[in-house]
């Protein structure tokens, strides 16, 4: 084991801002996607996405503190997410993550994860 973890491994707080706040950049200008968010204003968006981010990688448990346990399937379920909003949203992720200049190891770990993720989120075959 290891005394560091991947949230600190890529530098912290401040790259997982910048892949979220790339993201949602995507978000705000993409057709699919943001009809989907419910609220006007994307920032309380992308702060709950960065904070469950920090804390799967290792980060800060803030997450957890201010919303409870993730349950992400349930979550999700008041939106409509087929494979049209996947691919949109995995679209998205790949220019937030693709900005922050990982090396390959740790780039290839984080993607991995966040296709599993996202296939475990459709919930609609429409
Ligand atoms: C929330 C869409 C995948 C993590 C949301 C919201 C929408 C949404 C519309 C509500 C925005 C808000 O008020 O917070 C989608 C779509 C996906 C997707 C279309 C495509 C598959 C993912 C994935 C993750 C994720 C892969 C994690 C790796 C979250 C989190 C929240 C959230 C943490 C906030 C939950 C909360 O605390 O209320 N998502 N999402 N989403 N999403 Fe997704």
């Amino acid at each position: 084991s290891s005394a560091t973890t991947f949230y600190d491994e890529i530098g912290g707080h401040e790259v997982f801002v910048g892949i979220v706040h790339r993201f949602y950049q995507q978000v705000a200008a993409d057709p699919v996607l943001r009809p989907l968010y419910p609220e006007e204003d994307l920032g309380p968006a992308e702060v709950r996405l960065r904070m469950f981010l920090e804390q799967y990688w290792g980060g800060p448990r803030t997450y957890s503190e201010q919303r409870g346990h993730p349950r992400l399937r349930m979550r999700h379920a008041p939106f409509v997410i087929g494979l049209r909003e996947r691919d949109h949203w995995l679209a998205a992720m790949k220019v937030g993550v693709d900005g922050a200049g990982l090396d390959d190891e740790h780039r290839e770990r984080l993607w991995a994860y966040l296709e599993m993720a996202a296939d475990s989120l459709v919930n609609s075959l429409h």
